[in-house]
């Protein structure tokens, strides 16, 4: 994929906290995914001797449960994360996914309008997954979610994957205006969706493959097992090290 830059490490997490530490240090805007990849880098970075008081957390999707409820990714990045840091935590702009697709993503994007004057949002960083079927964020394949380009954020009335909870979701325009997308990637199941979002062309049946940020960085970070059905020309030398 022209632009990204991937690079496989034994252990992505480590790399993903330091990532999300030096940001909340500097004070960033910094979205968060979802899932359970990311709570081992988050649980690190927790425990990263840096102040987080500047910094606001964002969400890239949420499933439409209660913030206490086990699909949440509030929840998760609760326990993993805010609940573990030692001193004043960051603003955290949670997804009301409570109220339901249409009505969490219509609040959602109110909240993002308002905060970020309107246009579509600038995030310093932003993470994201990457299901076996090659969805990030909710963006799923064939999904009309994955089309949107005025909404920031919409919901997800049937998700493509488990947990088969409705979703609200950031739209594409808003991950490709960001100025650094960091992928974490881990796993055998996930090295097929890997080499169709990284490797390939563009391709809506792969949505992450449309991750292409239009001045940002993209770096995909991955564990060899992830990375294992990569062509050797989309690990240029070296960068495995890294
Ligand atoms: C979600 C995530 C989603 C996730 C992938 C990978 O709400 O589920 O935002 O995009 O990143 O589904 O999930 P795992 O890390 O659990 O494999």
């Amino acid at each position: 994929m022209s632009g990204a830059r991937t690079v496989v490490l034994e252990d992505p997490a480590v790399a993903t906290a330091e990532r999300i530490a030096a940001a909340a240090a500097d004070g960033r805007q910094v979205v968060l995914t979802g899932g359970s990849t990311p709570r081992a880098a988050y649980e690190r970075a927790a425990d990263l001797d840096v102040d987080w008081s500047g910094a606001t957390l964002w969400f890239g999707d949420d499933r439409c449960v209660p913030p206490d409820h086990e699909h949440s990714n509030f929840r998760m990045a609760r326990e993993s994360l805010l609940d573990r840091l030692a001193g004043p935590g960051p603003a955290v702009q949670r997804i009301e996914g409570e109220r339901g697709p249409a009505a969490g993503a219509d609040a959602y994007e109110r909240v993002l309008r308002s905060v970020f004057g309107g246009g579509v949002p600038e995030f310093d960083l932003l993470l994201l997954g990457l299901g076996p079927d090659a969805h990030c964020a909710s963006l799923f394949p064939r999904d009309a979610a994955l089309g949107e380009r005025e909404r920031l954020a919409v919901g997800v009335e049937t998700p493509g994957m488990a947990p088969l909870v409705p979703r609200v979701t950031m739209t594409l325009p808003v991950l490709n205006c960001a100025r650094e997308v960091l992928f974490l990637v881990s796993g055998e199941d996930k090295a097929e969706a890997v080499r169709r979002a990284f490797a390939g062309a563009p391709d809506p049946d792969a949505p992450a493959s449309l991750v292409s940020p239009e001045s940002g960085s993209l770096t995909v970070l991955l564990d060899p097992e992830a990375a294992s059905q990569l062509p050797a020309e989309a690990v240029p030398e070296g960068e495995g090290a890294a």
